[in-house]
């Protein structure tokens, strides 16, 4: 019998701190005006000093399950997506297994940046079609404000904190009808972060030509979104749903309009939480599902695109 991963609940988190484009006015050249309509970000969440990405990642694993209807006993996979660990190892999956008390099982880390979450949903979503397990949490959590230069106009007003998770489950019907992921790495040096020091490790700041990765993402996100439907044997005035990463508007209303998409089937995120990086799908899909937009029966696209390049989608039936 074929099995499929469902979405049984969401969950997520944001810091309470919030940083406004006006904010950002009396500390850098910048204006809300720029920062508007570049990309639609209006304000950002902000991680405090004594919060780290596994503490966002528990309030909202620990919603999730909640929602699910799931114990924290059951899971039997845990992947965090973050490129924002707070240490080398354990994994930032292996310190949540032990705050949420989750009995042995595989709990691992994946860095894909922004297309992290993608990343991880397909992992979970093959380990749960070849029956090898039941529940996963599939988790984004990043702490952005801490691997951006606060001088540097061209990035610092782009990022934002935050973690999303998912409690996917095994079930005879689908579900995610399909997943992919990829990457290029010949265009790493168009996004990445300097090497740092010793006592940072690989916390260098973030360098970006943001005009080339903008060109880049919309055209790969354009083959993207038409591979995925193909996968899923949909067409796009199927969907229901686009539920994109969050990192511009207009590279989020280009891929809808190649979907010729309206607007209003857009899950949007960005003016509020700015670009939290592989927590920004999970967050607008928990979003989505909380504000009761998205139904049961109903069609979702989600994808992403990130530094490497990386990239990924999933098309589910919710
Ligand atoms: N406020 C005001 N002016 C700013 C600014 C800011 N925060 N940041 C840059 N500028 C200036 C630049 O210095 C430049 O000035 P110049 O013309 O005098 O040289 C001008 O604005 C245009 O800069 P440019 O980088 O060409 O702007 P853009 O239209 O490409 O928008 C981004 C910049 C970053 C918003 C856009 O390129 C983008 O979103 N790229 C994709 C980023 C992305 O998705 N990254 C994550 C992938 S997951």
């Amino acid at each position: 019998m074929n099995m499929y991963a469902r979405l049984a609940g969401t969950g997520g988190y944001l810091p309470q701190k919030i940083l406004t484009n006006h904010d950002l006015e009396k500390q850098l050249d910048t204006s809300d005006e720029w920062i508007t309509t570049r990309t639609g970000i209006k304000q950002r969440h902000i991680i405090s000093e004594d919060e780290s990405i596994v503490s966002m990642a528990e309030i909202a694993a620990k919603e999730a399950l909640k929602n699910a209807e799931v114990n924290a006993q059951d899971i039997g996979l845990i992947i965090v997506a973050t490129c924002t660990p707070e240490r080398a190892f354990p994994s930032s999956a292996c310190l949540l297994q032990e705050r949420l008390q989750i009995p042995a099982c595989p709990a691992f880390d994946v860095m894909a940046a922004c297309a992290g979450f993608s990343y991880a949903l397909h992992i979970a979503n093959q380990l749960i079609q070849a029956q090898q397990i039941r529940y996963a949490l599939v988790i984004g959590s990043e702490a952005m404000s801490r691997l951006v230069d606060w001088q540097d106009r061209s990035t610092c007003i782009l990022f934002g904190d935050g973690a999303g998770a998912v409690v996917l489950k095994a079930d005879n019907t689908p579900g995610i009808l399909a997943s992919q992921i990829s990457a290029d790495g010949q265009y790493s040096k168009l996004l990445y972060t300097e090497k740092g020091n010793n006592q940072a490790l690989y916390r260098g700041y973030i360098q970006m030509q943001g005009s080339e990765v903008f060109k880049i993402a919309v055209k790969t996100l354009s083959h993207l979104v038409e591979e995925a439907l193909h996968l899923a044997g949909l067409r796009s005035d199927q969907l229901d749903w686009l539920v994109p990463h969050q990192a511009n508007v207009r590279i989020i209303e280009a891929t809808a309009r190649h979907l010729k998409l309206s607007p209003e089937k857009i899950i949007l995120t960005i003016a509020e939480h700015g670009n939290t990086s592989a927590a920004s799908i999970p967050l607008a899909l928990h979003q989505g599902i909380c504000d009761k937009r998205i139904k049961p029966g109903q069609h979702l696209l989600l994808e992403s695109f990130g530094a490497g390049f990386t990239w990924g989608s999933a098309v589910i039936r919710y």
